[in-house]
């Protein structure tokens, strides 16, 4: 078994806190992606995970075994980084082989195990050939081969996607996806890619200044991020959030108002709030109602578009409505006339409502 178990982990450098007190539980054979801003400390974390840094605090268990205290190569956990780090004068074959020769497996079982690994990667008609006769793609598959035939019962992976061009992101991406389905091992991968993170994922740990914000399957946080970081970090184009004001709030509703006077009654929710209390409304692009009709009854507002983007399947059209940036998505049919500006629903059924301090009032906390 490869669960992995940690509890109430920190680690800090010099005086530092980077890690603030981590617990996580992670199932065997599952994909979790650990995501946030640049400087959150995946990395950092991951590294502890591996054992290549001390704890400050907490444990880590894999297995059901606290590894504390084992050194990185006992922990039955492999890496692969950002930089593929392969040895340059030697061969595909070579570079898979060493670490193995080092661990003492005999030239046989490493055969069996390189030209298995060669296979599921597609690398069988390289592994003669030296890194600098290969592309950045085919260099980051020797780099996850050598981790293979490791055969580690955790896979971790920092970031390893990040050098290569956009396309053979998206190719590696779903390799990726396949391998763990393949290997059916435990996977954690860290990235800052939310596109990556919502695709990859059986579940995803969103990290920020060393702390979960909240972890979830790729759906559930998108659809009930438990605060506007969350919200902000998840989708792509971002949701758009609109300044409001808690204007009527009784048993009966609960009534904001949006700047520009528009209202909006939204169901109760397990809203604590007051009359007079600032919020702010999440909507994402695409839950923006574009209405054909620009008088029509059902309108709560116009957006003024300045920029709008073609992309064939849809067009994603930039604007403003009284001072709030806004971002909507459109329907490829959607006639946006010369005039730029959209008239819109916002659907209350998808709108998202934050207190103050971040909280969402929407989503179960
Ligand atoms: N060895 C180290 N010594 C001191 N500070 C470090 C060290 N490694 C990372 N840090 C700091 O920890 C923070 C988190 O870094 P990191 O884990 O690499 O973030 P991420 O991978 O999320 O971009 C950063 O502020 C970084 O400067
Ligand atoms: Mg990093």
């Amino acid at each position: 078994m490869s669960d992995l178990k940690l509890t109430a982990v920190k680690k800090s450098f010099a005086k530092t806190e980077i890690i603030k007190g981590v617990d996580l539980d992670i199932k065997d054979g599952e994909f979790i992606v650990f995501v946030g801003p640049s400087g959150c400390g995946k990395s950092t974390l991951l590294r502890t995970i591996a054992g290549l840094e001390d704890l400050s605090a907490g444990a880590i268990e894999i297995g059901g075994k606290m590894v504390n205290n084992i050194d990185a190569a006992k922990r039955g956990i492999a890496m692969v980084f950002q930089s593929y780090a392969l040895y340059p004068h030697k061969s595909v074959y070579d570079n898979m082989a060493f670490g193995l020769k080092m661990n003492g497996i005999d030239k046989e079982e490493s055969a069996k195990r390189i030209q298995h690994a060669a296979e599921i990667l597609q690398l069988d008609q390289l592994l003669d050939r030296k890194p600098k006769q290969l592309s950045g793609g085919q260099r980051q598959r020797v780099a996850i081969g050598r981790a293979i035939v490791r055969e580690p019962d955790v896979f971790l992976f920092d970031e390893p996607l990040s050098n290569l061009d956009a396309e053979l992101r998206v190719e590696m991406r779903v390799q990726l996806t396949r391998l763990h389905r393949r290997l059916n091992a435990t996977m954690i991968y860290v990235t800052h890619d939310q596109v990556e993170a919502m695709t990859m994922a059986d579940r995803i740990v969103v990290l920020k200044d060393g702390r979960i914000e909240q972890v979830g399957s790729p759906l559930e946080l998108y659809k009930q991020p438990r605060n506007k970081f969350v919200a902000g970090f998840l989708g792509s184009p971002k949701m758009n959030f609109i300044d409001a004001v808690i204007t009527q709030c009784d048993c009966q509703h609960t009534q904001i108002t949006l700047p520009g006077g528009v209202s909006l009654s939204v169901p109760k929710y397990s809203l604590v709030a007051q009359v007079g209390d600032k919020i702010s409304l999440g909507i994402r692009p695409n839950d923006l109602i574009a209405l054909d009709d620009s008088q029509s009854t059902d309108k709560d507002f116009d957006i003024q578009i300045d920029v709008s983007e073609h992309l064939g399947g849809q067009t994603i059209a930039y604007g403003s409505y009284a001072d709030q940036s806004l971002i909507i998505e459109l329907d490829k049919d959607f006639a946006l006339k010369d005039q730029h500006q959209i008239a819109v629903k916002l659907p209350v059924e998808h709108c998202h409502l934050f207190a103050s301090d971040g909280l969402s009032f929407t989503a179960a906390q």
